[in-house]
């Protein structure tokens, strides 16, 4: 195991997931990690970049037992700093901060760090520079505006280095990165996500010890599905799975979450319907932003109620809360003033954590999307969660424009099931990001049989993209449209018409409100 202690960068997390890629294992601790307490011997080290001056009064710093493992040690950007600072201070402020691509200039061709390396691009992102070199280190590599790119250690195998390896825009960075644990380190290439499961699997144990109970909410989605699977696997029934159904959730959802996760994942989950109370709050609202506080605070109070009808039977309280947070969702990495500042208050469950004194359990935290579904796929869940479209927290409630009722749901939630089945049906489901069906506040005139009908618009949205933060609308078939408008028309009362959302985001979002 590589440790990388993680001084706040928000690349830290970058640092981990490019050693998986060689399936090296690497753990990430806080940078004031005492190495007595670590109770294990790490192969090698490295420092992280973060966005400290470490010349600055409050600055983190590492435990300098570091230096006794006798293991290769890394020092990125800060680290580089901070290994500079250990030996002679020679640090400070930049004339200008460097930030963008560089070119490599290996000094020492042997030099197994940089094998490979030699005029590549690296990746700058620093304020602060070496401005001479620390007591008992060479120069290895510069670049053009950092005659200290690269440094070394004259006999010990302690390095540094000014750029990014762990961002793709250092084109090679991965190799270093791999010189270092495989060439200098000697770490084994055995990582794989079936050892993820035991380990984990372990570490959820230690942390919860053999008695206390955890709690999670589920939405029927792939994050909370695959977490909720790893803690029964770990703890049983002593995690508990809520479904809260809000009334705005997709057609028969409830039910059939129901029977994945109880009957095929053996997942101890409790199904409360509360959606009259959820609709009754939304009455009269019309206004996106307020539909969604609404539903968010409404989830808090339902969440925290139900949760005191599940309390053990010995008196003693729920003490954790999973939380199927991804790395994406970790905005701030592991600050050096402690755990609480990760915690990122974002979609439903922020509240529940300070209202009911839980402590926060992660244990998606380290991975990104793919490697989620990859998990989820070893550990059982049907292939189609696995690979189901995200799905808003707030639910059909944004996609009922104006105000939402029970009808105006029934409709947009008949739409949306037709319009998925066909797309599925087409062998697109995985082609496509995210497709949805939105109901409008319009009416419109339309003819059936003989009947004239006066009724309302659903418009469809479908999208492909990377990231969610820019999106394309997806180029259906003609012909495939006109099945699915003709089906929706007929299908589900109360639409006399459908259109097809041909705007891409930016300008537009990915939902309606
Ligand atoms: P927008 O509409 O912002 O959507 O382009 C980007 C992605 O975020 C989802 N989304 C939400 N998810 N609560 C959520 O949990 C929300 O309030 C919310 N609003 C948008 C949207 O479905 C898309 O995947």
């Amino acid at each position: 195991t590589i440790l990388v202690l993680d001084f706040g960068s928000q690349y830290s997390h970058l640092i981990t997931r490019r050693l998986r890629e060689f399936n090296i294992y690497a753990e990430m601790l806080p940078c004031t990690q005492k190495i007595s307490e670590l109770g294990w011997t790490p192969k090698g080290v490295i420092l992280s970049g973060g966005p400290y001056s470490v010349y600055a009064e409050d600055a983190p710093h590492v435990d300098h037992a570091i230096f006794d493992l006798n293991v290769p040690i890394l020092g990125i950007c800060y680290g580089m700093q901070e290994l500079a600072w250990i030996n002679g201070k020679q640090v400070g402020r930049g004339e200008k901060r460097e930030y963008g691509p560089a070119t490599l200039k290996v000094l020492e061709d042997s030099n197994a760090l940089f094998k490979g390396m030699n005029d590549s691009t690296v990746w700058m992102s620093h304020g602060d520079k070496l401005h001479g070199l620390p007591t008992g280190y060479r120069t290895i590599a510069t670049s053009d505006n950092s005659p200290y790119c690269g440094i070394a250690h004259e006999t010990k195998p302690i390095y540094g280095i000014q750029f990014h390896p762990e961002v793709t825009h250092s084109t090679l960075g991965k190799t270093l990165l791999k010189n270092f644990a495989v060439d200098l380190c000697h770490a084994k290439q055995n990582w794989t996500m079936e050892n993820f499961i035991e380990t984990e699997i372990k570490r959820i144990r230690k942390l919860v010890g053999p008695t206390a109970e955890v709690i999670g909410a589920v939405s029927g989605g792939v994050d909370s599905t695959v977490a909720s699977k790893l803690m029964t696997e770990a703890i049983g029934d002593r995690f508990h799975a809520i479904l809260v159904d809000n009334g705005v959730l997709r057609l028969n959802e409830a039910a059939n979450v129901k029977k994945t996760l109880v009957e095929g994942l053996k997942i101890n989950l409790m199904v409360v319907d509360a959606s009259e109370e959820f609709l009754t709050k939304l009455k009269g609202v019309t206004d996106p932003e307020k539909k969604r506080k609404i539903i968010g605070n409404t989830f808090i109070h339902v969440f925290e109620r139900e949760a005191e009808k599940i309390k053990p039977k010995d008196g003693k309280e729920i003490q954790f809360l999973l939380q199927g947070t991804l790395y994406p969702d970790v905005i701030e990495s592991i600050s050096f003033k402690g755990p609480s500042q990760t915690i990122k208050t974002h979609h439903n469950v922020g509240g529940l954590l300070e209202n009911m004194k839980l402590k926060l359990i992660e244990p998606l935290r380290e991975l990104f999307k793919d490697e989620v579904r990859h998990l989820g796929e070893l550990l059982g869940i049907p292939h189609d969660l696995v690979w189901r479209h995200p799905f808003p927290g707030p639910g059909i409630a944004i996609r009922v424009l104006g105000e939402v009722t029970k009808e105006q749901v029934e409709i947009a939630r008949k739409a949306d099931n037709i319009y998925i089945e066909e797309i599925k049906q087409a062998g697109l489901y995985n082609q496509i990001s995210q497709a949805f069906a939105c109901l409008l506040p319009v009416k419109s005139v339309g003819v059936m049989g003989d009947q004239r009908t006066y009724d309302q618009v659903i418009a469809l949205r479908a999208i492909e993209t990377t990231d969610f933060m820019t999106a394309d609308w997806f180029p259906f078939e003609h012909s495939f449209l006109k099945k699915v408008a003709a089906r929706i028309v007929n299908e589900v009362d109360g639409v006399a018409r459908v259109t097809y959302d041909i705007t891409s985001k930016p300008p537009a979002t990915v939902e309606w409100e």
